[in-house]
């Protein structure tokens, strides 16, 4: 009877792995596509038109850019995010920046252009997914 026992807890045991191997090799759950956000903003001397962008903590925001005047820029300050807008009539750049955290984040102007340039600034309104309406 105790050679039986242990026969069967062998093959739980192999069958065990056997489950084990078969579920690690389909490999992880493929991951979602985060959602996305599309916001068009102006640059203009010398302001960002919107210049407040609400998104949910997650989403990709994908910020298409143009200029209505000269060269601008567009930096998310410690983001690591910073592109060179082209100037009027030679099309748009997108920024993407996807938050992690909830928060304000800063964006700015980060090319020279005017007396202005300092001035050139906005706020990205980063909130906990759901309360974007309170
Ligand atoms: Cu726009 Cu500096």
């Amino acid at each position: 009877m105790r050679r039986t026992t242990r026969a069967m807890v062998m093959i739980l045991a192999l069958l065990a792995t056997a489950v084990a191997t078969a579920m690690r090799a389909q490999g992880p759950a493929p991951q979602p596509t985060p959602p996305e956000q599309t916001v068009e903003v102006t640059a203009e001397r010398f302001t960002f038109q919107p210049s407040e962008i609400t998104v949910p903590v997650g989403t990709t925001l994908k910020v298409v850019l143009k200029s209505d005047d000269t060269t601008h820029g567009f930096r998310i300050k410690g983001e690591g995010v910073n592109v060179q807008i082209p100037k009027r009539g030679r099309g748009t750049i997108t920024a993407t920046f996807t938050p992690a955290k909830a928060g304000k984040y800063t964006f700015e102007c980060s090319r020279i252009c005017g007396a202005g340039h300092g001035f050139m600034r906005g706020t990205i309104v980063v909130v906990e997914p759901g309360s974007e309406t309170k």
